[in-house]
């Protein structure tokens, strides 16, 4: 299926706040409790946040357009002298269709290009789903993190990498 992956501009916050919401609903229901998902969209996808974020030379914001409609995104930065994969969302409705998979080849070119040898990326340890397509991938767990984000929550999270 062609994807099309272009840059996400300050412009373009809006809608991928919304798209974003559509994914955590369906996507962390089971895992993650209501009040929480709400505190993390509130705090990530902010849209002047997002629109920072985007302008942000040192951040490679992606969207990704399947025949004309936005179907995902990804958000990478370097993260303590390593390049990570902040964000990987995909429509629910269009999922497993190799979406993920090639805007994480697009994410290893840019990391290839700005000279990093592995990038890595946190998943949450109840994210089957997501755990199963970064092995796909080659990620491999590297270590365990729980990590206080306020608010009363923290994130049980698993780090994978994938050498470059
Ligand atoms: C995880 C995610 C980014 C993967 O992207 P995707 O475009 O759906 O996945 P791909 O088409 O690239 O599939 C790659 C592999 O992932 C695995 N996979 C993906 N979705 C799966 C599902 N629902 N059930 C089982 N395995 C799945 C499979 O191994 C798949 O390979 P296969 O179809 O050849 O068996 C996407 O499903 C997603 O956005 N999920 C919800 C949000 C989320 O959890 N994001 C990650 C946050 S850390």
């Amino acid at each position: 299926m062609p994807v099309d992956i272009r840059p996400i501009a300050p412009d373009d916050a809006p809608a991928i706040a919304r798209l974003a919401r559509e994914i955590w609903l369906d996507a962390y229901a089971e895992i993650i409790p209501q009040p929480q998902i709400d505190y993390m969209l509130a705090q990530r996808y902010d849209h002047a946040r997002l629109r920072g974020d985007a302008a942000d030379s040192q951040k490679w914001l992606r969207q990704a357009f399947v025949d004309g409609v936005l179907a995902g995104f990804t958000a990478c930065e370097i993260c303590h002298g390593e390049f990570k994969i902040d964000k990987l969302y995909i429509h629910p409705t269009m999922q497993r269709k190799g979406i993920g998979a090639a805007l994480v080849n697009h994410a290893a070119e840019i990391a290839r290009e700005q000279g990093f040898p592995s990038m890595i990326l946190s998943v949450n340890k109840q994210n089957e789903q997501a755990i199963r397509a970064y092995t796909q991938y080659g990620f491999r767990v590297r270590d365990k993190t729980v990590t206080d984000i306020g608010g009363g929550f923290v994130m049980d999270d698993f780090v994978m990498e994938k050498t470059l």
